[in-house]
């Protein structure tokens, strides 16, 4: 080969090299056209499926967004939520946050029976859970944004990072931004992924406390409105009721806007977590007052938060595997 086709070469080489990496950019390994050849039809099932779903129960688009947190926050986004026990797996799905509270694997199941007969062994249950979380904000009303892919999934759980990783209601401002902090996300991902508490319901049992004894002298919370804590305490009594369901939401409680930075304001949310976003750190309270007057800027933050979110540790390559059934690893 002449040394001026040689030349010719490396200039072309190195003239797409930059569409190759700008593919990844800046996402670690996983880029949104991941399937376009494995299975170009992936989200298009994923999204009928959540529409079905959607449609037959609203809630369904929160406790799917939620499913994608418990999911990253434990191990990175790599699905270990989904798995059942079995042989040494303790299945997360017991753990605190998760008892008798997370939801919606029905519907993750649905979604991998539907790939596996499209396109068998290809689609990985993390990367399920990515867009049917993006699927699902979308169908509450929210924004829109591409999914990077090619998440693998863990073949083990962790019950333990679980319980410790996944921030409490009850936790200070400071645990709560600590728990973000070691996922490597921030104050503003931690204000504006709260933000997806405008859609779905908390159980009685999980704000109870503020109801009837929040500081142990026997004092509702101050920072709740009293005419919304009297409201709240006719379905949530001091014992019993504990899985009687309310809107985190009380304004829209079906539709993803930025209807929740406005009731922090009015003092108006079910949980502790949510209020202090106002009430304990000034960086936290400005981007909740900007919030509750800007919908379109809490939009576009919370689309980049959540696919920092969802780029938390992926397993990607040879790492993990793609499960057939999401509640189990492959034999
Ligand atoms: C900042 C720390 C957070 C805390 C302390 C927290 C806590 C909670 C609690 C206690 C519930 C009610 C559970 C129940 O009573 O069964 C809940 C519901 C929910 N959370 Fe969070 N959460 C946090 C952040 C997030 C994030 C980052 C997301 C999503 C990216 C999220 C999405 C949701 C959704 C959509 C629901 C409603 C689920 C349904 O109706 O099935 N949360 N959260």
């Amino acid at each position: 080969m002449g040394l001026r086709m040689s030349f010719l070469m490396f200039l072309s080489l190195v003239s797409f090299a930059p569409l190759c990496f700008s593919q990844r950019g800046s996402n670690g390994n996983l880029y949104p056209q991941f399937y376009d050849h494995s299975c170009p039809k992936a989200q298009e099932i994923v999204k009928s499926v959540v529409k079905n779903a959607v449609a037959k129960e609203t809630r369904m688009a929160a406790s799917l967004l939620r499913l994608h947190f418990h999911d990253c926050f434990v191990k990175g986004c790599d699905a270990s939520l989904l798995l059942d026990n079995s042989g040494n797996i303790v299945s997360e799905k017991q753990s605190n946050p998760n008892k008798n509270s997370v939801r919606g694997f029905e519907v993750i199941d649905a979604i991998k029976t539907a790939l596996e007969k499209e396109c068998p062994n290809t689609v990985s249950c993390s990367d399920i859970l990515a867009i049917a979380a993006r699927d699902s904000t979308v169908l509450a009303g929210g924004p829109n944004w591409e999914v990077p892919l090619g998440r693998r999934d863990a073949m083990d759980a962790s019950i333990s990072g679980s319980n410790n990783n996944i921030p409490a209601q009850t936790n200070t401002f400071q645990t709560i931004l600590t728990k973000f902090k070691l996922q490597k996300l921030n104050i503003v991902d931690m204000v504006t992924l709260s933000g997806s508490h405008t859609i779905g319901n908390a159980r009685c049992i999980s704000f109870r406390q503020r109801l009837y004894n929040q500081s142990g002298n026997g004092q509702p919370d101050t920072s709740l409105e009293q005419s919304y804590a009297a409201q709240l305490r006719t379905r949530c009594p001091r014992s019993g009721g504990d899985q009687n369901l309310f809107p985190l939401d009380l304004v829209s409680p079906t539709k993803f806007d930025n209807s929740y930075f406005k009731n922090i304001l009015a003092s108006k949310v079910l949980l502790s977590s949510d209020q202090i976003l106002l009430t304990k750190n000034e960086d936290s309270m400005d981007l909740v007052k900007k919030y509750a007057g800007n919908n379109e800027l809490f939009f576009d933050q919370f689309a980049k938060s959540i696919i920092k979110m969802g780029n938390v540790a992926p397993l990607t390559g040879s790492k993990g595997e793609v499960r057939k059934n999401c509640r189990r690893i492959n034999n």
